[in-house]
Parts: C-alpha cells; structure tokens; sequence
C-alpha cells in the first residue's frame, strides 16, 4: 500500500506524489487547514490537509484523533520559510495530502505515549502501545541486529544452532525451578531449564562438537533490575577445548556484535583473578571504568592501640581490614554526608566506617590516636595520600568487607560522577573457587559440572575450578567453564557438596551415565542476551529490552499471568490448591 515509510520521504522526493501509512502522533487544526504529525516505525512526516487540495482529506481530517491510523498519499513540497523543523529528519518537507484513508479509529490513549514518569504498571498493562514508540523499535531493531550477528559469527566458527528442551528436568544453576504438571504422570512435574547447561554437555558427548543455541531460560529467583524470571542466553558449547580457546570464541563473538553495532571495543579483554577481584574491589565483578582499588592495611592495623582492630587483625585467613581512598574527597564531602556513608555501609554488615583526612599537616581524624606517627606514614604510604584526600576503612570477616567496601567504591563513585559514559571496560575474572560454604552447606560456586583443578586439599573453599565470567561495566554479562568429563569426578563433586550417591542418580543419573560412554573434554559459556542489549542500548532497567517482560514481582500485567485456572484443569492435572491465609 506504502511507497514509503514517514522518514524516508526526503528534500529528495520534493515534487514526487507518495503514500505513507501510521499513527497519527499529533493534529493541530490552523483555521480550515489541518497538520497531522504520522508516525510509524521510524519516525514522524507532516502532512497538510488543504481544502484547495482535496476538500475531502481535510473534512476526513477533522475527525482524526491521537493514535487513529491513516493511509495518506499526496506531493511532496518543501516547508515554508521559517517553518522547517531541524528536530526531524524529514522536517524540511510536508506531505500535501490529496487522498486520505482512515483505516481505523484508536480509543484515547490510556497514557501518553513516550512519557517515561508514567506510572510503570499503566505502561506495562498496556506494553503493545509502549513499543509504540521510535525509542522502543530502535532497541528491538538493535536486539535484531545482535542477535543475527551472533548467528552469523558462531556459524563462521563452525557452530550448530541446536534447540534443546523446555520440558525437562531441573538443572541447578542457583535459583528455584518453575514446574510444569504432568497430566499423563499424575503427581510428577516437568522443570523449565534454568539453562540448557546438560543438554549442550551430552550433545558434545554425541560428538556434535560445536553447539551454540539463543535459548530461553527460567529462573525463579528475586528480581532486579538486571534479572528477569524469563530471559535469554546466548548459549556456547564445544569439544577439544581448554580455557583459552572458550575465551577466544566469546571475545571473538563480542568484538563482532559490538562492531556490528558501531561501537569500538578490543579485540581481547585483560584477566583478573576471582583472588585479586575480591581482594581489590570486593566484588568478582568490578566495575574498571574507574580504578579507586582497596588497600590491604591489616598489617598496619595490626599494631594499633586499638583493642578491635587488633583483634579482628589477628585471623587474617579469615578477617580482613581494608582501605579506600577517595580523591580529593575532604574537599567534595562535608562532614555529614561522611557520616551518611556510614549509614550507607551498615545496611550491608559494616560495624561502622572509620576514616583519615590528608591534611597538610598529616593524618587527621579520630583514630589517629590509636597509631603511631611511624604507622601513620605507613597508610599514607601503602595508600598513596595526597593533601585533600580521604581514606575510608572497613574491618570485619573478609567477605563482609569485601561486599560492603565494594558496594561503597561503587557508591563514592556514583556520588562523585567519576564514572565515564560509553566507555566498555570488558575484563575476565577467572580461576573462581570451586565451592562455597553458606550456612553450613557445600554449594557450587558456578554449577557442579565445573571442572575442579584440584581436588585435593584440605580446605574446601581453597579448590579452584576451570571457571571464567566475563564482566562489562561492573555486570556479570556471561560466564562458563571447562566441564567434567569424567564420571569420577563428576560423582566425586557431588559427594563434596553432600548430594547422596541416590540423590545423585535420582537427579543426574542421565549425565553420570553418559559420562560412561566417551564423553570428550569439552567446555563453554553463556552470556546473558538481555544484558548485553541492555549494555548497548544505555537502559538501566531489562524490562526496556524484552518485548513483553515481567514486573518486579514476576507478573505479566499485559495478559494477566499467572492466573487461577479452572477446577476441571486442576482436576486433570490431579493437583488440588491447598488455601492459605493471606498475610
Ligand atoms: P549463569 O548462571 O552465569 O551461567 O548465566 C549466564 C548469564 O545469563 C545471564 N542471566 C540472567 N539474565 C537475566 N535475568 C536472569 N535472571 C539471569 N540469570 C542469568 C547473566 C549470566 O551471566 N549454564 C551456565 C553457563 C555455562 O557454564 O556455560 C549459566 O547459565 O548475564
């Protein structure tokens, strides 16, 4: 029907009669002639309804309203002087309509559309018309553009696009599982896959060598603004392979969609160990667009003259004292807003925040008295001071101070608006412990079919695995691992981590089994997709980047799920609801 979409109508189709189809944006009526601003995918075009043009399209005009969808066709002529909008690409023309079609009507809009402050479930109820906008086609036509790249590049690199399954069985990689009933198997339940993690394994057991899949994954798990109880994977695996050439693959693969996208990143990405992650930055997925490192300072803590610092200084296997100096800090913070950032670091187990000021004269501040001038010079040294600056130190059990320092280098950060916009600072974090111990019980720190590099050694937590995560601006944007091949290990592992040798059959007889039957080494990754859209496109929330996506509490307010269902399909499920009093 269309000769054009609205932005491709140009300086150049001056003269030239068009058709264009959309949305109308906006009408204005300017006594007996009528604009209409149409939209559509990419954009706006004016068009101008005349009655010495066509009497008709401007009586069809008049009964336009927001959202109404038009067919117009007319001359293209060049707007009058002064009436140019530099804001459009097509602001220099205006269609002249000649003939007008009202293909159908639109109710009021239940918000306006590109209005960012409106109330989120509005916007979600009502997503259809939320990607209405220019704004939300351009981040699906990005996520297009990515998603095709991936394909093409991994198809280069001798992948097979393999689909796995959705009904299946659980697969742990951290969260709960959503179940699916069985109808034909009362009583026993289907699992969405978390991840398609043993699915890629056993097709690497079948010899397929190469798999790569964009795979749907369930998770029920508390979300933020980076998780989603649905999201995508872009999902590796392959045969033959140490770390290295996993690494290659993947850095290969995001030079060419970012490339693809018209950003510039390197070619390869530097390495961090998990070790130095956790020691420097108290996170194992540090944000490098800023350095702001913390400083091991136990040592000198050690000999103070205060009673808790020593103390906590005496376990060094398991405590740690460290500092983070802030640029010219005394100078951007008062003293309340220091206070603040105490407050700020207790919410995550901090005892409290001590601090020093660099002044001209030397260290100031209320702990000074606990030091000798010598001890002084030494964190002013290990910390490299300078007049103006201010060093915060947190001191406790390592991995609370870890979180909290990190959490708080992140905060000082953000306060301070040092952090560079469009910047990708990519950076491997490798050689992950193994296994970590929360409330007394032995977990996997990626999944359980990692391959341990050693497993003997007296402390659990001091077993390193082949494990790898990519990181991109302080996100975890994918991770992976060389698996286990061999079935020893594999029962080896779950024997550490408590899982009985039934439990074990019961859950994972299927890769124990095929585990039995020549299963080579192998390896790979997955990265998140939405989190890679959500990188490129700028958005801070994921919801921007799926088309239909769940709110904070895991609801699609659009189509209503979840919702109850009949008795009679319960019924048929053999599943009863059990009722519950409501808090
Ligand atoms: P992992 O659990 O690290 O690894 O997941 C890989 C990547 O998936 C993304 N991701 C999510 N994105 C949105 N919402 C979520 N709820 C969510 N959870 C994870 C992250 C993450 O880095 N099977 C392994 C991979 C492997 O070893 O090959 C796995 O799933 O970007």
């Amino acid at each position: 029907m269309r000769t054009h979409y609205c932005t491709q109508v140009t300086e150049k189709n001056i003269g030239e009669t068009v058709t264009v189809g959309g949305w109308v944006n906006s009408r204005r009526d300017h006594g007996g002639i009528i604009f209409i601003d149409l939209r559509d995918k990419g954009g706006l075009v004016q068009l101008v309804c005349d009655p010495q043009d066509s009497k008709e399209s401007l009586e069809k005009a008049e009964t336009v309203r927001d959202e109404f969808v038009l067919i117009a066709t007319g001359k293209v002529r060049a707007r009058g002087e002064g009436l140019e909008n530099p804001n459009l690409t097509t602001g220099k023309i205006e269609i002249v309509v000649s003939e007008l079609t009202i293909e159908n009507k639109s109710k009021p809009m239940p918000f306006e559309l590109g209005d960012e402050k409106v109330n989120e479930e509005i916007r979600l109820r009502n997503r259809f018309l939320e990607l209405r906008t220019p704004k939300a086609f351009d981040i699906f036509k990005l996520r297009s553009k990515v998603t095709i790249q991936v394909r093409n590049t991994l198809d280069e690199l001798g992948f097979l696009d393999v689909e796995t399954p959705i009904l299946t069985k659980s697969t742990p990689e951290g969260a709960r599982d959503y179940l699916v009933p069985s109808r034909v198997h009362p009583g026993e339940f289907y699992a969405l896959p978390q991840s398609p993690q043993l699915f890629k394994q056993l097709l690497m057991i079948s010899g397929f060598d190469k798999y790569f899949q964009i795979a749907k994954c369930f998770r029920d798990e508390d979300l933020r603004a980076d998780r989603q109880p649905e999201f995508t994977q872009i999902d590796v695996e392959m045969s033959f392979c140490e770390q290295e050439d996993v690494i290659k693959v993947a850095e290969k693969l995001i030079y060419d969609v970012f490339t693809a996208c018209g950003k510039e990143v390197p070619s390869t990405f530097p390495r961090m160990t998990y070790k130095e992650a956790m020691e420097k930055y108290g996170s194992d997925k540090p944000d490098l667009r800023f350095d702001m490192p913390m400083v091991d300072v136990i040592d000198i803590f050690e000999k103070s003259s205060n009673e808790i610092f020593a103390s906590i200084a005496k376990d060094k296997k398991n405590n740690r004292i460290k500092a983070l100096k802030c640029p010219n800090g005394d100078n951007i913070f008062s003293k309340r807003q220091m206070k603040g950032f105490e407050d700020y670091v207790r919410k995550f187990g901090a005892k409290g925040l001590g601090y020093f000021q660099m002044k001209e004269d030397g260290l100031k501040g209320p702990l000074t008295k606990f030091f000798t001038e010598e001890d002084l010079e030494d964190i002013i040294k290990a910390t490299e001071l300078e007049v103006g600056d201010v060093v915060f130190f947190g001191a406790g059990e390592k991995k609370t101070v870890w979180d909290y320092m990190g959490r708080f280098r992140l905060y000082l950060a953000d306060q301070m608006d040092i952090i560079p916009a469009d910047t990708y600072k990519f950076l491997w974090v490798v050689d992950f412990p193994m296994f970590e111990i929360e409330d007394g019980r032995t977990k996997a720190l990626h999944h359980p079919f990692t391959m341990p590099k050693d497993l003997n050694k007296d402390d659990l937590e001091d077993i390193e695995s082949i494990a790898y995560d990519i990181v991109l601006n302080g996100t975890e944007l994918g991770g992976g691992s060389i698996r286990i091949h061999k079935e020893d290990i594999q029962a080896k592992v779950f024997e550490l981590m408590g899982i009985s040798e039934e439990e074990a059959q019961a859950k994972f007889g299927f890769l124990l089994n095929a585990l039995q039957y020549g299963a080579p080494s192998h390896g790979g990754f997955a990265m998140g997709l939405d989190r890679l859209i959500m990188l490129l496109a700028g958005t801070d929330s994921i919801r921007d980047v799926i088309a239909f996506p769940k709110t904070q509490r895991a609801q699609c307010l659009l189509t209503d799920a979840p919702s109850p269902v009949d008795n009679e399909q319960l019924k048929e499920l053999s599943l009863r609801i059990r009722q519950t009093q409501q808090s």
